[in-house]
């Protein structure tokens, strides 16, 4: 990879003397989804998938930007002294989000930059393809600029461009869990402190599994602030009754016995996801830890459940996925990952039932839904680097 971002950086620019070249991951999350602007907990791992970058430095002012998966969008021009979302910039919004929130905190990079982009993260299948490209971007500006940033600054840092350049309220557990990766293991964060521990996610008798359903995700503009916008409408509700920060906060206990104060349906609901998904994250790390691998898919098969029902964020397509695998002896759990509304689904599933998985699901996707999957075993890898 990193040689084919280096020939098209050459045969862009001339050559590629003093050019360097970055990478950061995708992410899946194994559980604990729509919990991470809820004050909860989440376990994502960093995949072996990411972006590549390479740059280098420009005399002038000016940012050019190229992506090889975008190439009909040729070379985008702009300069760092006016940068601003505009639509018709595409994919450059997340970089020059980046660059306009270092500039915001006063890191101002003093020269512009040539950009060259490739990523083999599958687009919109909810793998973090836009935190990879966020990270990428924020680990580049740190070693070209020598800026002061540790690697969760850099997270924070995507996070709040995403927010605040691109309009996607989005909370800290992808960009998290792109910066922080770590070879074979999840990270276990608590998305209200950042305290995190890494969990080995390497299984003796099962692989993970991820299937992309081939319905693109995309979460501008999508239900997914509505989401979070239902989840602080009962937030505030609880408030006028318990004294708490998040939904993160609440056992099941206490939000049964003061969900009678969330006034909308809708956003009761909302939170009872939140609350027992919170849950059910804890409860998953601390089986793994146990070896009950058996527990993590039944918890697994649970969020699932709560995502689809309580969440309202799958679609027939994923749905069709994960009651496909729970057919298959050997799958000990499966459920959407990531933001929803499309993507991809997280799968454990015994080494000896891996092909029958595949075929199995394969074709009864096709038949049910029209459509072709993807399959992919997972490499859970580390976080960015200068290659
Ligand atoms: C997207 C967001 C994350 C998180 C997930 C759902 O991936 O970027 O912050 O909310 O959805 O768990």
């Amino acid at each position: 990879m990193k040689e084919k971002v280096l020939q098209k950086f050459g045969e862009l620019h001339g050559n590629t003397e003093g050019v360097s070249v970055y990478f950061a991951p995708g992410r899946v999350n194994m559980i604990g989804e729509h919990t991470d602007y809820n004050g909860g907990h989440v376990f994502p791992c960093a995949l072996t998938i990411g972006t590549y970058m390479a740059v280098r430095k420009r005399e002038d002012r000016k940012l050019t930007f190229y992506s090889m998966n975008f190439e009909d969008l040729g070379v985008l021009e702009s300069s760092i002294d006016d940068i601003k979302p505009e639509k018709s910039a595409g994919w450059t919004n997340y970089p020059k989000g980046v660059i306009w929130a270092f500039q915001g905190k006063g890191m101002n990079p003093d020269c512009g930059l040539d950009i060259v982009l490739y990523g083999n993260i599958p687009n919109g299948s909810g793998l973090s393809s836009s935190a990879s490209l966020e990270v990428v971007t924020g680990y580049m500006l740190k070693d070209q600029f020598g800026f002061d940033v540790s690697n969760v600054d850099i997270a924070l840092i995507g996070q709040y461009s995403e927010n605040q350049f691109n309009g996607m309220n989005c909370g800290i557990m992808d960009q998290f869990a792109s910066a922080m990766g770590k070879k074979d293991n999840a990270i276990f964060l608590d998305t209200a402190t950042l305290k995190y521990e890494y969990a080995p996610l390497v299984l003796a008798d099962a692989k993970v599994m991820v299937t992309n359903s081939n319905v693109k995700h995309s979460l501008v503009g999508s239900d997914y602030n509505t989401r979070r916008a239902e989840s602080e409408a009962a937030l505030k509700d609880l408030q006028g009754v318990i004294d708490v920060k998040t939904l993160g906060d609440l056992s099941i206990e206490e939000f049964e016995a003061h969900k009678g104060a969330i006034k909308d349906e809708t956003c009761a609901k909302r939170a009872k996801h939140a609350v027992y998904e919170n849950q059910r994250t804890i409860r998953a790390v601390e089986a793994l830890k146990n070896n009950d691998i058996a527990l993590f898919g039944k918890l697994m098969n649970e969020s699932h459940v709560s995502l689809r029902d309580d969440y309202a964020v799958s679609c027939d397509e994923i749905d069709v996925l994960v009651e496909e695998a729970w057919k298959i002896d050997g799958v000990v759990g499966s459920r959407i990952t990531g933001g929803g509304f499309g993507g991809c689904t997280v799968s454990i599933v015994k080494n000896d039932a891996v092909d029958t998985f595949i075929h199995q699901v394969g074709s009864a996707y096709k038949a049910r839904t029209g459509k072709t999957a993807d399959f992919y075993v997972v490499e859970i890898g580390a976080g960015p680097s200068k290659l």
